[in-house]
């Protein structure tokens, strides 16, 4: 009963959507366990891109059943539009390949403007949320008054929810965040209809995955954002209200950690951040400039501009070892091309101190300064190489020096943004 996790190992858009997709031709199942659509991962097949923001990235492989995790957040109207969206190109002809757990919890108006009102009302303290609603949404979870996926699929039961739950949530919009009260019945109605769209989805998703690992059937995880926007684990509070950890990827599949075999972190060969938050290696010169360029470094949800800098192997240290990975994914390699040299940050200085580890208060984060080393750059294009000895030796020498100071090997190279464009180092299951 073979299980891989894929996770983000910096602060999310690292490329796991391409490498979930090109890993899934290995797989049986795919499914996401956390977040909702604030996530935005990029498909590239034959130079033809879509983005996907809640179906999970094996959807464009036939025969490969998709599941939305009871650990995801769904605003039901993304989902829909996703739906369609992937249908006319072509994908998901058969519904029976997508499955919704019923217990996934909904992002309902409320949540969405709360996110914003109070975003505006922290000026430069905002946290710089994606906006779509995700922090609410999972704090409803916690406080017991949110409303679930098998919920909305039954109005009546859709309407004693809202009831119970509306009013208060009003209330604390009006009177706490200034902003305008909600009208139940609008809500209703839109809902029951996206409700009405998903039905055929819906079901005890955990049930399906256990019964596909007691069948031994391949299953992907496919995390959303990153280690360092975990919620325990991430650059608190300038993280994301999810776990993003691969442990999250059990609770929010519903099957037990034993399903799970192998993880494999996400990084880029530098590092990117969207929103606010300490970032000791970034870079705010013309360099980071055009790593930004070069590497399309806006966000797939959002379009705002990354924040881009150097590779950071403190963060990548504390990615290995809370998620024990067993492998390290390195992505985006084309995109250091033609630089002199390169350096990656092996430590921070924090009061006179060498730390090796994350802090875990942001302040003392936010007064790290990076210690650097440097390693020769390479000029040759490489987005075309499919095969470890053919790449530079430069390249391969800076793979080695990353693994080293991890600990962990690298499995897999990207160095492009197509799904063929890519190294496979090590199988998959
Ligand atoms: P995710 O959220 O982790 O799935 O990552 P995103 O899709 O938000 O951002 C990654 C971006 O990098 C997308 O535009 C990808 O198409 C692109 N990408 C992924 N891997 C590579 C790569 O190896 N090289 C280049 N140049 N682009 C890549
Ligand atoms: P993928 O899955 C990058 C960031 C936001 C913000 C913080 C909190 O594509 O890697 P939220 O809306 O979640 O409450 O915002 O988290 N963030 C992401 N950054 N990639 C993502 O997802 C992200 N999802 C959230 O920018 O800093
Ligand atoms: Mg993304």
């Amino acid at each position: 009963m073979p299980g891989l996790v894929v996770i983000g190992a910096q602060w999310g858009d690292e490329g796991k959507g391409k490498i979930v997709d090109l890993l899934t031709e290995h797989a049986d199942v795919v499914v996401r366990f956390q977040g909702g659509n604030n996530a935005g991962h990029t498909l590239v097949v034959g130079g033809k891109k879509i983005i996907l923001h809640l179906i999970p990235s094996g959807i464009l492989h036939r025969n490969k059943i998709c599941v939305i995790g009871n650990g995801v957040v769904i605003d039901p109207k993304v989902c829909v539009e996703e739906i369609e969206a992937v249908k006319k190109r072509g994908f998901l002809r058969s519904d029976r390949q997508l499955m919704i757990s019923d217990r996934a919890h909904v992002i309902f108006p409320y949540h969405r403007i709360i996110d914003q009102l109070r975003e505006a009302s922290k000026g430069e303290a905002k946290i710089g949320t994606t906006g779509r609603g995700i922090g609410p949404a999972y704090e409803d979870k916690a406080a017991r008054r949110g409303i679930r996926m098998g919920e909305i699929i039954d109005p009546p039961l859709l309407r004693k929810r809202l009831k119970d739950i509306l009013p208060e949530r009003n209330r604390y919009i009006t009177a706490i965040l200034g902003g305008q009260a909600l009208p139940e019945g609008e809500i209703f109605s839109a809902y029951a209809a996206w409700g009405r769209k998903l039905k055929k989805y819906v079901c005890d998703g955990s049930e399906f995955l256990q019964n596909a690992v007691e069948k031994g059937r391949r299953i992907l995880f496919e995390g959303a954002q990153g280690t360092s926007l975990d919620l325990d684990y991430g650059t608190y509070p300038f993280v994301t209200s999810s776990n993003t950890v691969g442990a999250s990827s059990c609770v929010g599949s519903g099957v037990g950690p034993r399903a799970v075999t192998d993880l494999w972190g996400v990084s880029k060969a530098y590092s990117t951040r969207v929103g606010a938050g300490p970032f000791p290696t970034e870079l705010f010169d013309g360099l980071g400039e055009s790593l930004r360029e070069k590497g399309g470094e806006y966000g797939s949800t959002t379009g705002r501009p990354r924040r881009c800098g150097w590779l950071d192997l403190v963060v990548l240290r504390h990615a290995v070892k809370i998620n024990g990975l067993t492998g390290l994914v390195v992505t985006k390699l084309d995109v250091l091309s033609g630089l002199k040299s390169i350096k990656v940050c092996t430590g921070y200085r924090l009061r006179g101190g060498l730390l090796k580890t994350l802090p875990s208060r942001v302040e003392d984060l936010a007064d790290c300064r990076p210690v650097y080393e440097e390693l020769p750059g390479w000029t040759e294009d490489i987005s075309g190489i499919r095969m470890l000895k053919r790449l530079p030796p430069r390249v391969k020498g800076y793979l080695k020096f990353v693994e080293k100071h991890l600990k962990c090997p690298v499995v897999l190279v990207s160095a492009g943004p197509d799904r063929e464009q890519h190294i496979l180092l090590k199988k998959p299951f």
